[in-house]
């Protein structure tokens, strides 16, 4: 269990379903971390580490706040002396809004956190990680960013957005040392789906969940971590630039009516 060992990272959005994971592998994995959410169940998560005798600090921020985000790096940086890995993680899903009642204000909010969150997140990490030569950023985008029809209009334009920001910063990196990648979710199981998976129970239809994907259920939170930890790691030192679906296979075709060939 050191794919990870003493390496320093960050997490956001690590009060909840997949940051929490992420943060609860990494640091088993032998990472240093620093847990930010903007709820308090981030220390909930941060004392479970410790507990197990990882090493985790939690901070209540916001991760689309410039100042919160100078914050939580200049953290790392004091706590553990370097910044190997971020991991921008924290999002809203902005809700089902029909387009006609979708307001300013509204579009503002989910973009301000999904990708100007990851922007502040890149912009802030790159001149340390730069410096050492080495590190890696991962933002957590979804197939909502790839696709149409897993998300309101704000949600999909801002994953899609993160997508174009990884892509986009890969080549400002270039020389550098530094990857960033991102992953994009299908349907996962944590906070956020929390009322589909609910509401489903209510119907007695929880086993019609995730059937649109090969592998016929939804994700896991632990499922994600897994593949933040290997981007996370020297492991994927090759990998860069991308947009890494974990989906169980969802984005994989076209839709089809019929039984597969
Ligand atoms: N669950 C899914 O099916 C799914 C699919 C695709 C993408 N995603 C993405 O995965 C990421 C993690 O979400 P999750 O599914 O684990 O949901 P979650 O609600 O369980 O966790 C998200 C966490 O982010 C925190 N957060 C939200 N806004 C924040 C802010 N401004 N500052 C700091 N923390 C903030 C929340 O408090 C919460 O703890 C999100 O970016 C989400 O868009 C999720």
């Amino acid at each position: 269990m050191t794919r990870l060992a003493g390496k320093s990272v960050i997490i956001t959005g690590a009060g909840s379903g997949i940051g929490r994971a992420a943060t609860l592998l990494f640091a088993k994995e032998g990472a240093r971390l620093i847990a930010v959410d903007r709820t308090e169940a981030v220390k909930e998560v941060a004392a479970e580490v410790k507990k197990a005798g990882g090493t985790a600090e939690a901070l209540t921020a916001d991760a689309g706040s410039e100042k919160d985000v100078i914050a939580f790096i200049d953290r790392a940086l004091k706590d553990y002396g370097r910044l190997d890995a971020i991991w921008a993680n924290a999002g809203v899903s902005g809700g089902l809004v029909p387009l006609a009642d979708q307001t300013v204000e509204h579009w503002q909010e989910v973009l301000r956190v999904n990708l100007i969150g990851p922007f502040l997140a890149i912009k802030h990490s790159i001149p340390h990680m730069t410096r050492q030569g080495s590190g890696s950023i991962i933002c957590t985008a979804s197939v909502a960013g790839l696709k149409a029809g897993a998300s309101g209009h704000p949600y999909g334009a801002s994953k899609a957005g993160v997508i174009s920001l990884v892509q986009t910063t890969a080549y400002s990196l270039s020389g550098t040392g530094v990857r960033i990648n991102a992953v994009c979710p299908g349907l996962i199981e944590t906070g956020m789906t929390k009322p589909v998976f609910d509401r489903a129970k209510e119907r007695g239809t929880s086993d019609k969940i995730g059937q649109l994907n090969p592998l016929k259920r939804p994700g896991q939170p632990h499922e994600l971590a897994a593949m933040g930890l290997f981007l996370a790691s020297d492991e994927a030192s090759y990998v860069n630039g991308q947009a890494i679906p974990v989906d169980g296979g969802l984005t994989a075709s076209m839709p089809y009516t019929g039984k597969p060939i």
